[in-house]
């Protein structure tokens, strides 16, 4: 029987009308229009496309956006500097700093200097250590799009066998924890499989809920790694070749057309995954003006 598929595009529009609703509540209500700065440094031009994405939904659902597109040359002082500002700045409720940055600013210390009450992206390490605890104020974006994807599908979670390939910071990990908690939308039994993984196979093969965040290769997830029934969640984005009028063809680490008539579930790249982090991004800044503003 072929799989349900996943609809994160439809999942996503309806997730950003509601919060549309809300962008004018709170502008109605309480005079607050919530900001989001976003940062880029260098020119990656798969970056540049994802920044431009979260800049325009902004824009469309109303709320204030301010983007600094910085030469990759710009010092980690620079860099520093900007967050600091932008941490004082009462306009600003969430700051994104796009990962990766050029490899002689160190990751680490940028997302360790954004104001952990504007981390919107969930990447301070005090955001993360609240996440591992239960008591993050900010879910990572994909991770929390993914869990709000299952849950909007009346996925269950809870006992489940959920096998993660990938362990980034921005996906695999914040993923493992956030649905290894106590709670709903959780519970779940978490293996997390990465590179040196051996016999990757005998682990995705029993996953109930098989989640692939490796990035590595196209489609390398095959029928024959997938247990009959399984829901199988792609996060991975490839970008695989051009379409004659010079649109990107993207796939992702699952080889869709064969897996698709072995799951229960699946979602598709693009149309998947990619379209609820955008949505959660929008959610969190909205959140963040109503913390900031103690009305959360
Ligand atoms: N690079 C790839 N995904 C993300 C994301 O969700 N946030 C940021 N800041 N950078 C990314």
């Amino acid at each position: 029987m072929a799989a349900i598929i996943i609809d994160g595009t439809a999942t996503a529009k309806n997730i950003r009308e509601e919060l549309s609703e809300e962008v004018v509540r709170l502008k109605k209500q309480h005079d607050i229009i919530p900001g989001l700065a976003t940062i880029l440094v260098g020119g990656d031009p798969a970056s540049q496309l994802y920044v431009c994405m979260k800049v325009k939904t902004c824009k469309a659902m109303g709320l204030h956006s301010e983007n600094y597109d910085l030469p990759a040359k710009t010092t980690e002082e620079e860099l520093l500097s900007l967050i600091d500002r932008l941490n004082k700045e009462p306009k600003i409720h969430g700051i994104l700093v796009q990962v990766p940055l050029p490899p002689h600013i160190h990751e680490n210390t940028v997302l360790a200097a954004i104001n952990p009450i504007k981390d919107v992206d969930g990447f301070n390490p005090e955001s993360v250590g609240n996440l591992m605890i239960g008591k993050a104020n900010y879910l990572p974006c994909t991770p929390l799009g993914i869990q709000v994807l299952l849950q909007k599908y009346s996925i269950e979670t809870e006992g489940a066998d959920v096998v993660i390939i990938g362990r980034s910071n921005i996906l695999g990990k914040p993923m493992a924890g956030i649905l290894m908690q106590k709670g709903k939308g959780a519970n779940a039994t978490v293996t997390v499989c990465h590179t040196k993984t051996r016999d990757l196979a005998s682990h995705t093969r029993r996953a109930d809920i098989l989640i692939a965040a490796a990035g590595s290769q196209p489609r390398f997830i095959t029928a024959d790694m997938i247990k009959e029934g399984a829901i199988v969640i792609d996060a991975s984005t490839h970008r695989i070749g051009e379409t004659p009028d010079g649109k990107a063809i993207i796939c992702g680490d699952v080889d869709f057309e064969s897996v698709k008539e072995k799951a229960s579930a699946i979602t598709p790249v693009p149309g998947g995954v990619g379209p609820m982090t955008i949505a959660m991004l929008m959610s969190n800044t909205i959140k963040a003006a109503k913390i900031i503003n103690l009305l959360a």
